[in-house]
């Protein structure tokens, strides 16, 4: 093509006066958005337009990123392809849907293939967010930035999030690819967001989770986000406890993402502990018409919601000293079976502390709100 320009113009030269040919120009295709790539739920990876290492390994990056590069080495999505509770599930049952958001860059899956796995270990590693077409993309660029980004103002939105944390239940092929999407959520992290009173914030997600300067994206695996996300307060009315569970910090459901996740809430004494109070904070589902599945019970918390439970005394059992203290314990699990057998176990804890209390029935402050209905 480039040839026939060129003969072209050199015979308009020539024959001197002809005009110079005009080329037939097709109307410019519009680009592909810069950062969605792939319809939603993950059915294909995420191409980022290069295999070049300089782009698509996490290492080089550290060389002048070294800050952010060491928070990012320690948050879920540096480790979102080797953490031993996705390994544990994925070895069960490996299908290529899963590792196009846990391990999601082309180069990292021709890797895996190749048996290379050094790409892949980073897991959503810089690339995967930051390069589209070959090129770095920003919200903005920085004066002395050596890269050219392509700057989206749209970078880091909820919408941008979505493209791995909202999805509806597949339905696989017998080799684990994706057939197609169903309608209801398997994690729904985003919608409850969009639900809720943080919708309107400006900076969406990155209110709370991410910024230039934060790269840990601390979540459930997080102690400190767990804390600011709940607040548990227990109060006792007559012969009755009440333990009131809010969600006061989170932007969404609580817990949200996926479908393993719940909470435990558990009372009880210790001398009677087969009179135990359980709780159950976690989504149910069934199979659904259209091949995926349909939530049939959701007990997660909604943001700003606050979940009251009511428990009598006695039915925490009778032990020989009334003045017994009672024991509360909020447990989250990343898991379906919270106490996994060892042969079956990921290689890291399955479920982490949120609240333990323990005071005698006489030392557990009177509530002062307005009795349950
Ligand atoms: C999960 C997606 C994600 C991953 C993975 C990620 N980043 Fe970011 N990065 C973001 C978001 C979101 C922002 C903040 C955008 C904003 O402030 O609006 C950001 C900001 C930045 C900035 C500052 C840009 C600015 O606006 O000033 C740099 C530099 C950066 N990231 C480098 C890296 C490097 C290096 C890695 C790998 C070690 C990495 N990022 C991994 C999402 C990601
Ligand atoms: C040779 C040093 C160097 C390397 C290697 C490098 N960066 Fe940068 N990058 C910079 C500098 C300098 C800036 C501008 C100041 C700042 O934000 O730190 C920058 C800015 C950025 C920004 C913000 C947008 C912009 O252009 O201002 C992003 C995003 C980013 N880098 C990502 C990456 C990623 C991802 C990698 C690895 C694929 C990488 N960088 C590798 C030096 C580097
Ligand atoms: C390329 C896919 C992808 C993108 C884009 C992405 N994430 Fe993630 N994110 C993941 C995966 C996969 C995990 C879970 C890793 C694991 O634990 O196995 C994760 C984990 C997290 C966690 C931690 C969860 C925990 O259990 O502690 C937070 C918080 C989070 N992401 C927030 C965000 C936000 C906010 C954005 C948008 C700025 C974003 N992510 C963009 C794939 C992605
Ligand atoms: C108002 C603050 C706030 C906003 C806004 C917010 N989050 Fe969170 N997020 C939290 C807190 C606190 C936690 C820890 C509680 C938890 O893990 O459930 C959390 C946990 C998570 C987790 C881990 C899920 C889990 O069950 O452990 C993911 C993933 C996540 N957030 C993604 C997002 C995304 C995506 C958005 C935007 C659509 C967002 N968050 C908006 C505060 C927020
Ligand atoms: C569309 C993107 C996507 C696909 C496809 C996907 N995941 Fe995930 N997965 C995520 C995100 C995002 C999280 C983080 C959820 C959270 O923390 O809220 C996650 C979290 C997990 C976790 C919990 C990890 C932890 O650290 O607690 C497991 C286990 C998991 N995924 C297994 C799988 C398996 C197995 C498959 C394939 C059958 C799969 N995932 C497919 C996006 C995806």
């Amino acid at each position: 093509m480039r040839g026939a320009v060129i003969i072209a113009l050199a015979a308009c030269s020539a024959a001197c006066s002809a005009p110079a040919p005009t080329l037939p120009s097709a109307p410019a295709a519009p680009p592909p958005p810069a950062l969605l790539v792939r319809p939603s739920g993950g059915a294909d990876p995420i191409s980022v337009g290069t295999d070049a290492p300089e782009l698509v390994d996490a290492t080089g990056c550290a060389s002048c990123h070294a800050a952010i590069s060491a928070e990012w080495a320690r948050s879920r999505h540096a480790l979102a392809w080797t953490n031993g509770i996705f390994q544990r599930e994925y070895q069960a049952q490996p299908r290529p849907w899963c590792v196009n958001c846990h391990a999601p860059m082309p180069v990292q899956q021709a890797g895996l293939a190749a048996g290379d796995h050094a790409l892949a270990d980073q897991g959503v590693s810089c690339a995967t967010c930051h390069v589209r077409r070959g090129r770095i993309v920003a919200a903005r660029t920085s004066p002395g930035s050596p890269h050219d980004p392509i700057v989206d103002p749209t970078f880091g939105s909820p919408a941008f999030c979505a493209d791995c944390h909202q999805f509806t239940f597949p339905v696989l092929s017998r080799d684990g690819e994706v057939e197609r999407m169903t309608r209801h959520p398997m994690q729904d992290t985003v919608g409850s967001f969009l639900r809720g009173p943080y919708a309107a914030e400006p900076a969406g997600c990155l209110t709370c989770h991410g910024s230039a300067q934060n790269h840990a994206y601390g979540g459930g695996h997080d102690p400190g986000m767990l804390e600011a996300a709940l607040d548990v307060a227990w109060c006792r009315r007559g012969d009755q406890l009440e333990v009131t569970i809010t969600n006061t910090g989170a932007g969404h459901a609580v817990p949200t993402g996926d479908v393993h996740r719940h909470m435990n809430l558990r009372v009880w004494r210790s001398s009677v502990p087969e009179a135990l109070y359980e709780g159950f904070l976690g989504r149910r589902f069934a199979p659904d018409d259209d091949g995926g599945k349909v939530t049939t019970w959701d007990s997660t918390l909604a943001p700003g919601k606050a979940q009251r439970h009511v428990v009598a005394i006695a039915a925490l059992g009778e032990p020989d000293d009334p003045a017994e203290p009672i024991n509360l314990a909020l447990d989250y699990v990343f898991i379906a079976d919270e106490f996994p057998r060892p042969h079956d176990a990921p290689d890291e804890p399955a479920a982490t502390s949120v609240v333990r209390q323990r005071a005698a029935p006489d030392a557990i402050a009177p509530c002062t709100s307005p009795p349950a209905r």
